[in-house]
């Protein structure tokens, strides 16, 4: 490496994966993890329990919310407290995931996500995951993966996990028109960098793409290494 700190960014739509496989390369590569939609769900959790009724957001005060927000650094992944507690059910949830996009297309909300993000991974190597690292946070990363899955299979992933057994037809159908939804909102801030790797996942199993991108971060930074004699 030539002075800079490792950066592997993966951006991707809702449900591709990211989370779960930036965590997971993070361990094969023992270093951390930053999951910047932690961060737009913790803003969002704060601004729910400040205004419950959404229609009255509004950026400075989503931003002063901000303030009750640290992000620390775990065992492997970075976790964002809200006023010092951990609490993953409650950005998880339905009240959050249903007000999440709105603050997500708050410009000031993503600088101040996007300062969260670049702090950790001054002191840190770090696996980022989340919708614009690769062209708006890291516009430099040591290496960019875009993940790519169909709809329908994103759909049946996310179910299992949820369900912890195989789902329906019909309940795959409905989840599938959930993440199409999301995915729209979403749409303008998820951006395939032009220099990045865009990895379909529909067929292959979590392994291999873990496994995949291990060997693209050992390989960009045999690539940018200096040499050892010259
Ligand atoms: O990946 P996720 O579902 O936890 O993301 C939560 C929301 O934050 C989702 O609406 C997309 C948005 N997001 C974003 O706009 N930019 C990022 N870098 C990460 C997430």
């Amino acid at each position: 490496m030539t002075g800079r700190t490792l950066v592997i960014a993966i951006d991707g739509p809702a449900a591709s994966g990211k989370s779960s496989t930036a965590q997971w390369v993070a361990g094969q590569l023992g270093i951390h993890h930053v999951d910047s939609g932690a961060l737009y769900r913790a803003l969002t959790a704060v601004a729910l329990e400040q205004q419950p009724d959404m229609t009255q957001w509004n950026a400075a005060d989503v931003l002063a919310g901000g303030a009750r927000i640290t992000l620390v650094p775990g065992d492997r992944t970075f976790i964002p407290l809200i006023d010092g507690a951990r609490d993953d059910e409650r950005l998880r949830g339905s009240g959050v995931t249903a007000g999440v996009s709105a603050i997500a297309r708050m410009q000031q909300a993503r600088e101040w996500v996007n300062a969260q993000v670049r702090v950790a991974a001054r002191e840190h190597a770090v696996v980022v995951d989340g919708r614009d690292i690769g062209t708006v946070v890291f516009p430099d990363a040591t290496l960019k993966v875009f993940l790519v899955a169909d709809p329908w299979e994103r759909a049946r992933r996310r179910l299992q996990q949820r369900l912890a057994r195989s789902p329906a037809d019909d309940e795959i159908a409905e989840e599938t028109e959930l993440l199409v939804r999301r995915d729209a909102a979403d749409q303008t801030q998820t951006v395939q960098a032009r220099d990045a790797i865009l990895l379909d996942t529909t067929y292959i199993t979590q392994a291999d793409q873990v496994a995949r991108i291990v060997a693209l971060t050992r390989a960009a930074l045999e690539r940018t290494a200096e040499p050892l004699e010259h």
